[in-house]
């Protein structure tokens, strides 16, 4: 009798087993997103766009984007440039996928990120990541210990690793023999290079900063730009950089864009950017007020701007 018992119990575990295997499988099948159809314009055949952005609109009490087409290639650095309220960093949130557009795409590996869902974007998110302009680090952990979190989190790497790659990190973002700090006792630039260090800990493949030199005096702002520049050559990142710092803008940017009204007035490389004779490129790279109706036409090639 006993053993009859014993038989069946082992049956009815086996099929528990069984069932909360199967659950699992069918509900991971459901919850990943069906496959969109893109546009035919997404289509990528020189591999080299790494996001797409096709039509991308958002309003919130008045239209702030009112569709955004833009290529960002493999590898470059985008400048974006506006004044304020012109949505720089509601584009940044969009592509980071922490918020959802009215209308368009951004796609990414022949998926468009604005249709994915929780679990899927939280994927994304390892690939594309975002540094928040406070730098968003815990102020109850050391330096080290900020680092590590992600990584831990991940739970890919034993300790033994986890610790290697944060020392890798501290050399990277130059905060070698600060790991022991608590972030609480560090000035808001170091507080920003603990965050950078926290963004590529998991090798993204990009990095979206919005505003990363703001608060930090001129110095450390140069220098702050400065470590961005490296770390995208170094670890080989796409970037987008939000900024109103025109030194850490002419440091990081291979091409710039900058939005007027929810759409983009300019795109082209850094050069062309500062070289143009558009009236209101001309006018923001002077820092001066922005009124559309005093602003006079380019001249003609050859005369200096009216500026
Ligand atoms: N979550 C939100 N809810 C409502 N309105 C929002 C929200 N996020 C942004 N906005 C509005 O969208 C507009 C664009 O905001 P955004 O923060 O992108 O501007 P910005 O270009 O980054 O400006 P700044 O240079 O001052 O940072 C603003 O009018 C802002 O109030
Ligand atoms: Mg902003």
């Amino acid at each position: 009798m006993l053993f009859k018992v014993f038989v069946f119990s082992i049956f009815a575990l086996y099929l528990l087993l069984l069932v909360v295997l199967l659950g699992r499988r069918f509900w991971r099948t459901r919850s990943k997103s069906p496959p969109e159809s893109l546009p035919s314009r997404a289509a990528d055949s020189s591999g080299r766009v790494f996001l797409d952005i096709l039509d991308l609109s958002k309003a919130f009490d008045y239209p702030v984007l009112k569709g955004i087409n833009l290529r960002i290639e493999r590898g470059e650095t985008l400048g974006v440039l506006g004044m304020s309220g012109t949505g720089k960093s509601v584009l940044l949130k969009l592509v980071a996928g922490l918020l959802k557009p009215d209308r368009g795409y951004i796609v990414y590996r022949n998926r468009d990120i604005t249709k994915m869902n929780e679990s899927d974007l939280l994927g994304y998110r390892k690939k594309v990541t975002y540094v928040f302009q406070s730098g968003a680090v815990f102020d109850f952990l050391n330096v080290r210990e900020n680092i590590a979190y992600p990584l831990r989190e991940e739970g890919r790497l034993d300790e033994q690793e986890v610790q290697q790659r944060v020392d890798y990190l501290l050399d990277a973002v130059e905060l070698e023999g600060q790991g022991d700090l608590l972030t609480s006792e560090l000035s808001l630039g170091s507080k920003k290079q603990v965050a950078i260090a926290r963004a590529i800990a998991g090798n993204p493949d990009a990095i979206l900063y919005d505003e990363p030199t703001t608060g930090v005096d001129p110095l450390i702002g140069k220098s702050l730009s400065r470590l961005i520049r490296k770390l995208n050559k170094q670890e080989k990142l796409t970037s987008i950089v939000v900024t109103h710092d025109m030194r850490c803008l002419r440091i990081v940017s291979d091409r710039i864009i900058l939005l007027k009204d929810g759409n983009i007035h300019f795109e082209g490389p850094a050069e062309a950017f500062y070289s143009s004779q558009d009236p209101f490129v001309r006018a923001f790279i002077a820092g001066k007020r922005i009124d559309d109706s005093a602003l006079q036409p380019a001249p003609p090639p050859g005369q200096p701007a009216p500026l």
